[in-house]
């Protein structure tokens, strides 16, 4: 029986990680759960998955959901940055599930990790903003961190049982998104209604938009950069719009391995927490030959004008230090005010490129150095957003 705490509970990762837990009961229970304030869904999850601790963002919110539950289906509940470490340091939970968004996910998982806790991790965000600190941390304490994310599942999949010295590239695959057959020229009228209309995958808010605008392939390059220790030239982007390969590794023989299967977050998932063993999910194969069937698997290189958020974050991750993480920030700031349609779809690379333009780089950054260069991109992208 494996104990989880699950950060990010009432997300579309949290939830697809609490499917997987309720079909395996005999496998996994739930010694956590932790959300921001979506209150009615986290109350109905405390009440089936009987976790000893649940943890919401504010001390409002937390006195709000005490008064939800009867008192004996009460756990112990917290709230804020230190509750959410203390969900991740749970002494009973043997995994800690990272599904919270953005760089929120930073500090849990380094206390995750302080604790002995292994770790599934979907919060891409936190190895962009602190990918190296957090590798050698667990590295030190011999913590393993599995990817949840779909593509470095397939890498960590394609990896297994090879050297890593023989390893020539990492070949990422994107959608492409929404918007790889819309004209440069309309781009700028994009709506968040459109960008919110993914054509493969079911996902939250912010990584949808991401993937509209590529940045969030751009996270995934510094993502498999810091997970599988390669070098930032030995990773690459292929547009494959059908999401059946989910990654490849190309090894130094001309080898190419690559993982395919529908495009369904359980089975990422489900590996991450089973990890060697593999679940029987009954998912439906991939169709290879049959009427509407993947005969026609495509690949182009992405359109990196029209897309200039992967650049940003090759740019960002060349420059390294505190650069990740300002142009991480300054992503989800510009996200959230796409979202609230304050900004247009195109001004979200322009405004972080003028932030990472701003920002003089400090190399080897400590952990409060790169909270204190997470909080100046913050505000510098919200003054920026009120000037456009
Ligand atoms: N969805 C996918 O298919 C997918 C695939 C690969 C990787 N990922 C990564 O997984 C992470 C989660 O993605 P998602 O799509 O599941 O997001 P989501 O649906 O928006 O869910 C986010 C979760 O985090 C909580 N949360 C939001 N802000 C928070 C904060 N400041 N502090 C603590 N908790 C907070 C939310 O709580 P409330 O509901 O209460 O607001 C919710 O439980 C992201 O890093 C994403 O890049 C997702």
């Amino acid at each position: 029986m494996k104990r989880l705490s699950i950060l990010g509970s009432t997300g579309s990762i949290g939830r697809n990680t609490l499917e997987i837990v309720a079909r395996f009961p005999e496998k996994y229970s739930v010694a956590a759960l932790a959300a921001k304030s979506n209150l009615a869904l986290l109350c109905e999850q405390i009440r089936r998955f009987k976790p000893e601790l649940a943890v919401v963002y504010d001390e409002k919110l937390a006195a709000e959901l005490k008064n939800m539950l009867p008192n004996s289906e009460m756990p112990r509940i917290l709230f804020g940055t230190d509750g959410y470490r203390a969900s991740a340091a749970l002494a009973s939970a043997d995994m800690v599930v990272t599904a919270m968004v953005g760089a929120a996910g930073v500090l849990p998982t380094l206390a995750a990790i302080d604790a002995g806790h292994d770790i599934a991790l979907a919060n891409k965000e936190t190895l962009v903003v602190a990918g190296e600190i957090v590798m050698q941390k667990a590295a030190a304490r011999k913590i393993n961190i599995i990817p949840v994310d779909s593509e470095h599942s397939a890498i960590f999949q394609c990896l297994a049982g090879n050297r890593s010295q023989d390893v020539d590239k990492i070949i990422l695959t994107a959608s492409g998104g929404p918007f790889a057959n819309t004209s440069a020229d309309a781009m700028a009228a994009i709506t968040p209604e459109a960008a919110l209309k993914h054509p493969n995958w079911q996902m939250g808010p912010k990584i949808t938009i991401d993937s509209a605008t590529l940045m969030n392939k751009g996270l995934e390059v510094i993502e498999a950069k810091w997970l599988f220790g390669v070098s930032l030239s030995q990773v690459e982007v292929v547009v494959h719009p059908q999401s059946i390969i989910h990654s490849m590794v190309a090894y130094r023989d001309g080898s190419i391995l690559a993982q395919l299967g529908i495009p369904d977050m359980k089975g990422a998932i489900a590996f991450a927490l089973s990890h060697p063993e593999r679940l029987p999910l009954g998912q439906p194969l991939p169709d290879f030959t049959g009427s509407g069937g993947i005969g026609g698997l495509t690949f182009q290189l992405p359109d990196k004008e029209k897309f200039p958020c992967l650049e940003l974050a090759y740019g960002a991750a060349e420059s390294g230090g505190t650069m990740p993480a300002v142009m991480n920030a300054a992503n989800e700031i510009a996200v959230a005010a796409f979202l609230k349609h304050r900004i247009s779809f195109t001004h979200i690379p322009e405004i972080i490129r003028i932030v990472m333009d701003a920002h003089p780089v400090i190399t080897n950054p400590d952990i409060e150095a790169l909270i204190e260069a997470d909080r100046w991109s913050r505000a510098i992208t919200l003054k920026q957003i009120d000037v456009n």
